[in-house]
């Protein structure tokens, strides 16, 4: 949600700095802008309203060339998508600041700095922050102190990037609720809201502790703490190889995505240790934690909040450990009573949604046993803040429709079934059952990509719709959910699941010609049920999309379309039927001209509430 990139070098940086808000494209793209210091110290600015192409298209119009600098590309949350409300935002023609976040006390800083004769351009909360920062420099703060006084004055969650004309050089940035990293170079340093921002110009990074500020030079790096001390954080070198975030031969990023799944599940598999599960694969406390594990509270969001639905019909049914699933915005605002030896596990492909972080950290003292997190990006916010780890090896996703992320969540959560299930007496023949399913898992996966253009072709159905309906039972019933959201997020058309036994408590009003029916019928012993309510769909005209095993027996005809899935352990059906879900999302976007990386208002990383 948003995304912030900033350089202080000795080289000319616009390109550097354009080359990171494509890299974060992805968080945000309602509007984007970029302030450079040029070599007389001018403080030069683009805004644009729209994507990262309409500011480089101003850049290439009218080049601005400068070695300090920051950027920004937007996801509105105070005042509407405009070149106007686009950061940076300017103060005293001196100062340009960015903002990832939420001021909450906005309103009253605003009115307090008008008073004091501050003009504002902008409806943005981030503003007042520049204004803060320069009053602060106007009374003969250094940047860093200016930074500091201002973020003193701040409730709510943001990180901040700044320049000041007065000071060449130099970039300094707070964090507090919203991820930022320092990117290290040589001769030149760099700061940004994620390190994919700067993956081109550097693979040593530090990640800032909530509450730290930093200030960069070409040749320095120091940050403060909360506490306003000097502290050395850690420097990671991240390994390069792993990471490719370029679409290759794909017209897509989520259809690159959809196509690493055999990679990244096989990879995910085999931090577990390949012929079985370790627990060490949930970090080195995670045996002693798992021995006291009574239940499983899971909590996450979108897409996550889909595969702890599946999890549940794992934990409970394999593992025989209760299990419960809410989502994020709603778990941390309620009264809760937790059992005695509860597990909280977070999913999240970012670690950094806002509501899964204050889940974790609302949690009343001893309301947990111990937490932990599945998740996509190592040191992010919930990997850093929980107890027990496991990241799952999707490699970056950029896609704001999560895809790779969804199905190694599954993975990660079948090995946590298995580890908490032989505590409770899972059989040997069973883990090794699970085991080897999961080690087949890819190349299942691989036969359904194999389907892709058979499954193009049944896109073509739906894109006069404005509706759909998506049926499952059983542990499929969230597969269906996944694949509504993957079609609505994507191609714009109402879609809603229902687990198919509901049917006809509702939703059959609304089935006619019109209305295409997808039904996941993967053939287990749900099938002949499911079947029959797929004869109440056609008896009403609806016509059906049957993704179902080729074993199970169900034939395309009239009004029914059958895409005939491998046959594959039940055990893995919730991903292999996902990826065939994805597909059908993607090409009916696709076919409607939609802009699948980037759907309307949807952001990838959701870091504000
Ligand atoms: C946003 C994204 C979804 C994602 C959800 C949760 O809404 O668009 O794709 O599922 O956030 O994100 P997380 O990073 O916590 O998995």
């Amino acid at each position: 949600m948003c995304g912030i990139v900033g350089a202080a070098a000795r080289r000319e940086v616009s390109e550097i700095l354009l080359e990171g808000l494509r890299r974060l494209e992805y968080r945000g793209y309602d509007s984007a802008g970029m302030a450079l210091l040029d070599n007389e110290r001018n403080l030069q600015l683009h805004k644009r309203l729209g994507k990262v192409a309409e500011l480089e298209s101003a850049q290439r119009m009218h080049p601005y060339l400068g070695c300090t600098g920051i950027a920004h590309t937007r996801w509105a949350t105070h005042g509407e998508p405009s070149s106007v409300n686009a950061h940076p935002h300017i103060a005293g023609q001196r100062v340009a600041l960015v903002h990832n976040g939420i001021i909450e006390n906005y309103r009253e800083l605003r009115e307090q700095l008008q008073a004091e004769g501050y003009e504002f351009l902008s409806a943005t909360d981030s503003e007042v922050v520049a204004h803060l920062v320069y009053r602060e420099l106007r009374g003969g703060a250094s940047l860093l102190q200016a930074m500091s006084a201002a973020v003193g004055l701040l409730e709510g969650s943001f990180a901040l990037a700044a320049i000041d004309s007065e000071h060449p050089e130099t970039v300094v940035g707070a964090r507090r609720g919203s991820p930022l990293v320092v990117g290290v170079g040589i001769g030149e340093n760099f700061i940004a809201s994620d390190q994919l921002a700067l993956r081109q110009v550097t693979d040593r990074f530090i990640y800032l502790e909530e509450g730290d500020l930093v200030q960069v030079t070409p040749s320095a790096i120091t940050v403060l703490d909360s506490a306003g001390d000097v502290v050395e954080r850690t420097r990671t070198r991240i390994d390069s190889a792993v990471e490719s975030v370029d679409r290759g031969e794909f017209d897509h990023y989520m259809l690159k995505e959809i196509y690493e799944q055999p990679r990244a599940l096989a990879a995910t598999f085999n931090v577990g240790g390949a012929h079985s599960v370790d627990d060490a694969a949930f970090g080195a406390d995670a045996a002693a934690v798992f021995d006291r594990v009574e239940q499983v509270q899971i909590v996450a969001c979108g897409t996550s909040y889909h595969a702890g639905m599946v999890a549940r019909y794992w934990l409970e049914e394999l593992a025989g450990i209760a299990c419960q699933v809410e989502v994020a915005s709603e778990f941390r605002y309620r009264r809760r009573v937790q059992r005695p030896g509860s597990l909280l596990v977070t999913i999240s492909q970012s670690g950094e949604t806002a509501d899964s972080l204050a889940a974790l950290r609302d949690a009343a003292p001893g309301e947990f046993l111990a937490s932990l997190v599945i998740a996509n990006v190592d040191n992010s916010s919930l990997v850093r803040e929980s107890d027990l780890i496991f990241l799952t090896r999707a490699g970056p996703e950029i896609g704001v429709a999560s895809t790779k992320a969804f199905t190694t969540q599954l993975v990660g959560l079948l090995m946590l079934t298995i580890a908490l299930g032989r505590r409770r007496g899972m059989a040997a023949e069973k883990i090794e059952e699970l085991v080897t399913a999961l080690h087949q898992l890819p190349d299942y996966v691989q036969q359904v990509l194999e389907l892709d253009s058979a499954i193009e072709q049944l896109a073509e159905a739906f894109i006069p719709r404005h509706h759909a309906l998506f049926l499952g039972r059983g542990i499929q019933y969230p597969i269906a959910m996944e694949g509504a959201l993957k079609l609505k997020e994507i191609s714009y058309i109402h879609a809603e699941a229902y687990p198919a036994g509901e049917l006809k408590h509702g939703p059959l009003a609304l089935v006619d010609d019109d209305m295409p029916v997808v039904a996941v019928a993967p053939g287990d012993d749900l099938l002949e049920k499911l079947k029959s309510n797929l004869e109440e769909v056609r008896s009403r005209g609806g016509e059906l999309f049957v993704f179902a095993d080729r074993r199970a027996g169900l034939h395309s005809e009239a009004r029914v379309q059958v895409l005939n899935m491998p046959h594959c352990p039940e055990v893995v059906k919730p991903m292999v039927y996902t990826v065939a879900l994805q597909l059908l999302a993607y090409h009916v976007a696709v076919q409607k001209g939609t802009d699948v990386d980037k759907p309307r208002n949807l952001a990838k990383s959701v870091t504000v509430e």
